[in-house]
């Protein structure tokens, strides 16, 4: 069994303020297209983006963040790019990590590792290692990530774990083994950049998360922009499967 309960076998407690957000950084290429700049340029602004909101959600006391750096798909762009990013995502673990530790936050990186060099893979553990007892807020980086990848490595692991359960798995049997074991399901999930689509990320742990996609640019997205899906998530009433009426007066439901 996991740490945490899932959504759909128990009825999670839940707040004001979402304890995990789990955020598509989409739309760099085209904020820099906009400016006749090349789509690199977007991304590099988009670390400062990274920066702002990890501070923000440090001070709501949001738990643990999830942002979505590089799917498992994103090889399929060209060269150029792939490369800028890779060297993008070393660049700002280095300079990045004594800043993270300094704040008592814990790094982790979920996705398949074996893709990436020797010297980005070093980085990423030595990253982890420094901030593993970090108390304070849990920052997330899935790089080559994919949700469909998650769900099978966990089944293969599980499987192997236990072959004589083959056949007769539960749904809980699956948590220790998914790349988020050690987080809640997300509470809220942000799209920036305008898609309405989930390409791929969380798709086990987004079962019952409120969904929020907006207009604006990941480079844009500003402290104002956050604080407006955080009021959207404080409009919605979560009833994971209940009636309105129930959660209302829960006493007699
Ligand atoms: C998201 O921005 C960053 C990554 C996928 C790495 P995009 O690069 O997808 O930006 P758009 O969607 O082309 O504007
Ligand atoms: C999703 O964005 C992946 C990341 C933000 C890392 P994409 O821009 O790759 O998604 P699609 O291709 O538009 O679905
Ligand atoms: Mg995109």
């Amino acid at each position: 069994m996991g740490l945490f309960s899932s959504s759909t076998q128990t009825i999670p407690i839940t707040g004001d303020v979402p304890a995990h957000i789990a955020v598509i950084m989409d739309g760099n290429g085209r904020w820099a297209r906009k400016r006749f700049l090349p789509r690199v340029a977007g991304h590099k602004r988009g670390v400062e983006t990274v920066r702002t909101l990890v501070k923000k959600c440090a001070e709501i006391n949001v738990k643990y963040l999830t942002l979505f750096a590089f799917s498992s798909e994103n090889w399929r762009r060209p060269e150029e790019e792939v490369t800028f990013l890779m060297g993008l995502f070393m660049d700002a673990l280095k300079r990045e990590v004594f800043k993270l530790h300094e704040n008592n936050i814990r790094l982790v990186l979920i996705g398949d590792r074996s893709k990436f060099g020797a010297a980005l893979n070093e980085q990423i553990i030595s990253a982890e290692q420094l901030t593993a007892n970090n108390t304070g807020l849990v920052l997330t980086i899935a790089a080559n990530y994919g949700g469909r990848w998650d769900v099978m490595q966990a089944t293969n692991k599980m499987h192997l774990m236990n072959p004589a359960k083959a056949g007769k798995f539960e749904e809980q049997d699956i948590n220790q083994y998914l790349s988020m074991h050690y987080a809640p399901e997300p509470d809220l999930f942000i799209r920036t950049g305008g898609e309405t689509r989930i390409s791929n990320f969380l798709l086990w742990q987004l079962a019952y998360t409120e969904l929020y996609f907006t207009e604006v640019l990941w480079p844009d997205f500003d402290g104002q922009a956050f604080a407006k899906a955080i009021q959207s998530f404080q409009q919605r009433e979560r009833r994971f499967g209940r009636t309105s009426e129930q959660i209302k007066a829960p006493t007699d439901a």
